[in-house]
């Protein structure tokens, strides 16, 4: 049997075949998303077409289901007649930061994070309905219903049915919902939106067929419920009590499998749920993989060359560390933070140790996450390095030492979309717990390299000096 697993990501969408048996690949195609923090869903769904249709033109035979994982978060704000009402803001959107300012006061971040999981910053979608209501009344006005990115790629997939819905996962990102009783909570939104209480989509369980797909070329395949990128990535992964996933992409994303939920009120830990049933704490970063890429820029090279140049530098690149906080910040909540570099001399100033300091700076906000998994209960036995970043050597070099236990590198793959295809798999199946589907890998030991622990308390100096925290 075949199945289909899309990503509707930030910059683009991945399209993958899957045989639900194996869990093998055997066709996929990508198409990009327009740049911006603001996007116009239809690209979503142009980009979602072209893929899919280029997948499954290299198919060997009929899908019979498909899921979406999608970018968390964003607003898609629809009118009465399922039309978008303004272009999506997305999770990386920042400026929403003095809505989340205001709800943290308002409701008191312990009440939040017991209520939803989570206190929230900017990327939440609560704070982006509360952005809409304070600064594009006439809009709010307008807001019939709020769908997430993939629920609204879902939705046109099933040629938009009276029915929308979402999953557990994705609905735990919105700032009003309740992972522990899996409720929405319509007091909150009603609050954010300042007494506007748009419709929002039903949750269905992990496993729940949704409906048929109505696009030509997959017609009457099963969909999925489909969940957020980061909660089919765990999917994909197949993610054991005690692994730690960092997710290198636009965002550094680290998170782990739970049975428990999370409340952490100081908000560093997202409470959010998976999509298998259980829970998914995470820490989320603004910057991640374009540290890298800009840092080669800068030093005119590319990312082998900027990896090569890292780890020709000794560990703490000459008295360098590079708070990379490009994109303003998230975690910790900076969102008008720029990046530093401290600790210049005309000694130390040489592309090798800025390139090094670039890596190291990065892995060391990943290295602070997982701290802070580990204070809420996680257990960490080893780490999985994925995403676009996690491809550089210097990385994976680097990182078992700040991270302090083993790394594995699963093999390059693209593990949202095999996460939502294995869902649109467990949805036919019928089973009570997903397909298992073997991932293959290599190992980094961390053995008894001990240099990462003064490269994280430099780093934590520079941080403190410069931001007080
Ligand atoms: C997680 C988050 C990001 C996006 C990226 O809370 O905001 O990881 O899901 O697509």
């Amino acid at each position: 049997m075949l199945v289909l697993g899309i990503d509707s990501s930030t910059q683009s969408t991945k399209a993958l075949v899957v045989d639900a048996d194996s869990g093998e690949v055997v066709a996929e195609a990508k198409a990009s998303h327009p740049d911006g923090t603001e996007v116009d869903p239809k690209a979503w769904w142009d980009a979602a077409q072209s893929a899919i249709g280029e997948a499954v033109a290299r198919a060997p035979g009929r899908i019979e289901a498909v899921s979406v994982g999608g970018q968390q978060h964003g607003m898609v704000a629809l009118d009465d007649q399922g039309e978008v009402v303004r272009d999506a803001l997305l999770w990386n959107d920042t400026r929403s930061a003095p809505q989340a300012d205001e709800l943290t006061a308002r409701h008191g971040a312990k009440e939040l994070a017991a209520r939803t999981g989570s206190v929230p910053v900017a990327s939440f979608t609560i704070t982006k309905l509360a952005w809409l209501a304070h600064n594009e009344p006439q809009h709010a006005d307008r807001v019939a219903q709020v769908l997430l990115p993939h629920d609204w790629v879902s939705w046109q997939l099933a040629g938009r049915p009276e029915r929308t819905w979402t999953d557990h996962g994705d609905a735990s990102g919105t700032g009003y919902y309740s992972p522990t009783t899996g409720e929405w909570l319509p007091d909150l939104l009603t609050d954010a939106m300042a007494g506007r209480t748009p419709a929002v989509p039903e949750v269905l369980a992990p496993n729940a067929r949704a409906g048929q797909a109505a696009l030509p070329g997959i017609e009457g395949a099963t969909i999925g419920v489909g969940t957020g990128d980061n909660m089919a990535a765990a999917l994909g992964l197949g993610l054991k009590p005690g692994d730690v996933a960092v997710s290198l992409g636009t965002s550094g994303a680290v998170f782990a499998p739970a049975e428990q939920a999370s409340a952490d009120e100081t908000g560093t830990v997202a409470g959010f749920c998976d999509a298998t049933g259980r829970y998914l704490p995470l820490v989320c970063t603004l910057n991640a993989a374009r540290v890298l890429t800009s840092t080669a820029q800068v030093l005119d090279t590319d990312l082998e060359g900027l990896s090569r140049l890292a780890l020709s530098a000794e560990p703490g690149a000459g008295g360098l560390s590079l708070l990379p906080y490009l994109e303003g910040e998230r975690t910790p909540n900076l969102p008008e933070a720029t990046g530093t570099l401290t600790g210049l001399t005309g000694a130390n100033m040489t592309p090798q140790n800025l390139a090094r300091a670039a890596v190291e700076g990065m892995l060391c906000g990943m290295a602070d996450a997982i701290e802070a998994l580990r204070d809420t209960g996680a257990e960490v036995r080893r780490v999985l390095l994925i995403g676009g970043a996690a491809r550089s050597e210097a990385v994976q070099g680097i990182a078992p030492s700040l991270f302090g236990v083993d790394v594995d590198v699963p093999d390059p793959a693209e593990y949202v979309a095999l996460g939502a295809a294995k869902q649109a798999a467990w949805a036919c199946s019928g089973a009570a717990t997903p397909p298992e589907w073997e991932v293959a890998g290599t190992r980094r030991a961390v053995g008894d390299d001990t240099s990462g622990r003064a490269v994280r308390a430099a780093y934590s100096r520079a941080r403190n000096q410069v931001h007080g925290i």
